[in-house]
């Protein structure tokens, strides 16, 4: 019998952040499975902020999403029909095919997922995800956490942000947040985080930095570029690592924000490393085992935000920028 399935597809390109009109709701037929091909029915989507620079007419990094086609990203489903000897009806996998209910696809584009036992079915799309994954490779690699470092991270209540601090407080540090709002400051408050900065309710994030920061700090992992950055630029100690994971500030602007303070760079003799997390790969084992003791001996909390339904995915999207959604952003699909 043939499966209806609903998708997603952005039908115009957001000016701002994106609103529902940007996006159409359409019900598709799945095709017969073919030799090799699997039916899988989604069960939570994620929903990522770099995907608003696919929305965009030209993006940096990856093609752009077309108009008017099913959106991708990442999903965490159920095998329900099977012609591929690798996977059977049952098998949670994982896949690039979020934005939709259902699918049919060739099985090399599933991955079997790695349950982490103490953590729930839709911690595979944030802290046992490749966007947890990046905090610990962010933090571990790139900022190479010493003894007696003080941490500052931005948007540090987001997926990668809130796993940045709890990896950083794990390893006995000190970490200063920044976060818009008071549930957001009582989350980082709830899991450990020593100084939190509620961005928005600051006029001068600079001083609030240097309240939090009175002796400076010595890594910062920063998610948010832009204003941030550059108060961080004035408060961090000589040396300082900066890891440079993302700039959401300007995702939802066309024109690039200025920094001012880029010269301390020299004169602090900062180091300053953009990644990109699919560069690491070969760390990911490891966190995965580290991840799995924390999560089993409580000292870890992943945090999802969840909305019901693939309808309301669109009007979930602008919420990773309204800041109402702590944690990971995902849509739960069955
Ligand atoms: N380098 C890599 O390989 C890599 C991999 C994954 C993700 N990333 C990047 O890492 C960053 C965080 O991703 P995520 O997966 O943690 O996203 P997320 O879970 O959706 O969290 C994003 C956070 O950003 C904050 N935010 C939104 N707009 C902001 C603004 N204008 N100024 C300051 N904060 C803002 C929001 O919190 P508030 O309410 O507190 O503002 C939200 O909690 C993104 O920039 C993403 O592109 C990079």
């Amino acid at each position: 019998m043939a499966t209806i399935s609903r998708q997603v597809q952005l039908t115009s390109r957001p000016s701002g952040v994106p609103t529902p009109s940007n996006f159409a709701i359409v019900s598709v037929t799945l095709p017969q499975l073919g030799d090799g091909e699997v039916e899988v029915r989604n069960k939570f989507m994620s929903l990522d902020p770099s995907m608003r620079l696919l929305m965009r007419e030209q993006a940096f990094h990856a093609p752009v999403y077309a108009l008017n086609t099913p959106m991708s990203g990442r999903a965490v489903g159920e095998v329900v029909r099977s012609r591929s000897a690798d996977f059977k009806p049952g098998d949670i996998v994982l896949s690039n095919h979020g934005w939709r209910e259902g699918f049919v696809s060739p099985a090399t584009d599933l991955q079997k997922a790695q349950l982490v036992p103490s953590l729930p079915i839709q911690s595979l799309l944030s802290a046992a995800s490749i966007r947890g994954f990046t905090a610990y490779a962010g933090m571990m690699r790139i900022a190479a956490l010493r003894p007696g470092d003080v941490v500052f991270v931005s948007a540090a209540a987001g997926t990668v942000g809130s796993i940045a601090c709890q990896i950083a407080k794990i390893k006995g540090h000190t970490v200063i947040g920044s976060a818009g709002g008071p549930a957001k400051v009582a989350f980082l408050k709830e899991i450990g985080v020593d100084h939190v900065i509620d961005y928005k309710a600051e006029p001068d994030f600079g001083a609030a930095l240097r309240k939090a920061a009175p002796n400076g700090f010595d890594v910062f992992f920063d998610n948010v570029g832009g204003s941030q950055l550059d108060a961080a630029f004035q408060v961090a100690n000589n040396s300082a690592r900066f890891a440079l994971c993302g700039t959401i500030a300007g995702f939802n602007q066309d024109e690039l924000i200025p920094l001012y303070h880029s010269n301390l760079t020299i004169v602090k003799r900062l180091r300053m490393e953009g990644f990109v997390v699919w560069d690491h790969q070969d760390l990911f084992p490891e966190y995965m085992r580290e991840l799995s003791g924390w999560a089993a001996s409580g000292k870890f909390k992943s945090k999802e935000s969840i909305e019901v339904g693939l309808e309301n995915a669109p009007a979930a999207y602008g919420k990773l920028f309204s800041g109402e959604s702590i944690g990971a952003t995902l849509v739960k699909l069955d």
